[in-house]
């Protein structure tokens, strides 16, 4: 089984990356081949700085391989390595509709918070992600609730590329934990953890110091009961419930037995202390990883290089079933 999964760059990663992504990427080297991609091409459709674009990329990838990703067991690599995804995005536009695209809730939460520009690109945001699991006929893809949307999309695109063309493209599944596939912001417990969109107090990263994460969940919105169980009027407990059974790896329900009758305080500290340890390991080795540069680039070479092998195969297959091109080219890098 394959799987495929991609992350933005951003020093910025935040427990809810973490818990719904990041952790099924380090479990998925167990389970089948996994590859994993920072999507620098996705990070320009919004306003962005070039220098900072870079050095996000090496962020995320030391974050990630601090949390356990091991280029001997994935492909990891960065996506603008690897041109087959821009060009598998423009031929997959072909069956990809302009009113599917523009039914997109990212789309429309990021445009309405853009100041200058609403670029094409973001519109064509979608169309990409979908290029960037197609190319790998994927059968997989792990990622959090908010992404479900756009793996619908590109389930429709595979399918609708297929009946046009003939069977070339393989139609994924998408994968959301259990446990964790939405985490909320601490101070608005209503809205997703987000670094464009939360508050700064309500939202963990995962390189914030212990003191701070500590800060950030004791200080956490609640409600005015004291019962540790989940609720729909109980979002601010309902979510730290969620946050220290991913943590964990135990049931929700667990939670709630354990922390019965304990209070908000106790349990709050309970939660921070779970959460700091949780992401103490990912620290640690994420300085000694940032720091090498050279050795950061050398992993994403080396992965695009592996990518780049299966990708090219399949925009061969793509190509020839469009009618684009000669039918029996050698490409490049082949
Ligand atoms: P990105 O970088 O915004 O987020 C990375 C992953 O983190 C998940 N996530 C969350 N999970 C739980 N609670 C939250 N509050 C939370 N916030 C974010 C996201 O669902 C995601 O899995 N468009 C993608 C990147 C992408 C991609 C792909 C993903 C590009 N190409 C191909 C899968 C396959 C994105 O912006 O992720």
């Amino acid at each position: 089984m394959r799987i495929f999964s991609g992350i933005q760059p951003t020093g910025r990663k935040h427990l809810g990356n973490y818990i719904g992504a990041i952790r099924q990427y380090v479990a998925g080297q167990d389970r089948g081949e996994a590859i994993y991609c920072i999507v620098d091409l996705h990070a320009i459709t919004v306003a962005y700085e070039p220098a900072v674009l870079r050095e996000s990329v090496y962020d995320t990838a030391a974050i990630l391989l601090g949390a356990g990703l091991d280029p001997n067991r994935c492909i990891f690599f960065r996506q603008s390595d690897v041109v087959e995804h821009p060009e598998l995005c423009w031929l997959l536009s072909s069956v990809t509709s302009y009113g599917e695209l523009n039914r997109m809730t990212q789309f429309k939460e990021k445009a309405g918070a853009q100041r200058d520009l609403v670029s094409g690109g973001l519109f064509f945001y979608p169309v990409l992600q979908a290029a960037d699991v197609l190319a790998y006929r994927a059968d997989e893809v792990p990622v959090g609730e908010d992404q479900r949307q756009h793996v619908e999309l590109m389930r429709d695109v595979a399918e609708r590329f297929n009946a046009r063309f003939g069977e070339t493209l393989v139609v994924p599944e998408v994968r959301v934990p259990e446990v964790g596939a939405r985490i909320m912001d601490l101070q608005q417990p209503d809205r997703k953890m987000s670094t464009t969109g939360g508050t700064p107090q309500g939202t963990v990263y995962v390189l914030d110091a212990p003191d701070q994460v500590a800060r950030k969940i004791r200080s956490s919105v609640t409600d005015s009961g004291t019962e540790v169980v989940r609720a729909p009027d109980k979002a601010g407990i309902s979510n730290l419930i969620d946050i220290i059974a991913a943590v964990r790896g135990t049931a929700p329900e667990e939670i709630e037995r354990e922390f019965d009758g304990s209070g908000y305080g106790a349990f709050k500290q309970a939660v921070a202390d779970a959460v700091i340890e949780y992401l103490a390991p990912v620290r640690e080795r994420y300085t000694e990883l940032r720091s090498d540069e050279a050795g950061l680039e050398r992993t994403l070479a080396e992965g695009a290089e592996k990518a780049r092998a299966i990708a090219s195969d399949t925009l061969r297959d793509v190509r020839e079933a469009m009618g684009v091109g000669s039918g029996h080219e050698v490409r490049s890098g082949q």
